[in-house]
């Protein structure tokens, strides 16, 4: 597999969802940028992501700060309690033309409530909340909220699920989908402009509840889509 020229940051690699995500893209041959709070745990993650994915796979680790500087698409991956901390910290170092990808759930426990409740976001969602925090030129796009970490981050596991991709511009969810794309059994769908995160990041708290009653890790499917879903008109 031939690394893509375009290297990918994922903050919160750490977690099982920047950790499964950072696992499938680096195994897709994508060079990823690991960020944490903490230097040493970003070089050590990064370094487990490497052995799991595919022996070759780039992949490097840095303080949050840092790690952002090496890449143009940014995941993010943290807890809801630390998003606003954690976009602050990079405002200095993030540039105009990024792209952030929020995957950041306001689950209640971040206030010491249920997983199948979410909390609400005076901006709408996690999402536009991200939007406001980042740096004017960078834009937001919400994905991957239906993912379960388990199956991502299982490479045994085959995928055969959607991903509700939201945000204000067309051609900042459609290089969003480019690159998940990258990863076999995950097809993209254009949710609508970044408001509607509010809805899919809800969706994660159904999901929870789910997963609870059937002991899996289920995933969300749109029906009866046209096979093209990302045309350029
Ligand atoms: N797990 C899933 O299946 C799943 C699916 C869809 C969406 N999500 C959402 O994706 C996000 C990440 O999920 P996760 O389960 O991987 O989360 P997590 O394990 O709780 O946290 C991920 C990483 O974020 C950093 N972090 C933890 N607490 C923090 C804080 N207070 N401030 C700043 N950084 C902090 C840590 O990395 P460092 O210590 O290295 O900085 C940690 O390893 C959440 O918002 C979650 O709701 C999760």
């Amino acid at each position: 597999v031939a690394p893509t020229a375009e290297p990918v940051c994922v903050i919160g690699a750490s977690g099982p969802l920047g950790s499964a995500l950072a696992t499938r893209l680096a195994h897709a041959g994508v060079a990823i940028v690991v960020g944490s709070r903490d230097e040493e745990r970003a070089r050590e993650t990064a370094a487990r992501i490497a052995e799991t994915a595919r022996e070759g796979a780039q992949v490097t680790g840095f303080a949050n700060a840092d790690a952002v500087v090496h890449a143009e698409v940014v995941v993010l991956a943290v807890p809801f309690a630390g998003q606003a901390a954690t976009l602050k910290g990079l405002r200095d170092t993030m540039r105009d033309g990024q792209l952030l990808v929020d995957a950041t759930v306001p689950l209640a426990p971040a206030v010491g409530g249920r997983p199948t409740r979410v909390l609400g976001v005076w901006q709408g969602s996690a999402a536009q909340q991200a939007q406001e925090l980042v740096p004017g030129g960078v834009h937001v796009v919400s994905a991957l909220h239906t993912v379960s970490a388990a199956t991502l981050g299982d490479l045994t596991q085959a995928l055969d699920e959607d991903v509700l991709v939201c945000g204000d511009r067309r051609e900042d969810k459609r290089r969003v989908a480019d690159l998940i794309h990258l990863i076999p059994g995950l097809r993209c769908v254009d949710a609508g402009k970044l408001e509607a995160a509010r809805i899919v990041e809800s969706l994660t708290a159904l999901l929870i509840g789910v997963n609870g009653r059937y002991k899996t890790h289920a995933g969300v499917r749109v029906t009866n889509l046209p096979d093209e879903l990302w045309a350029s008109t």
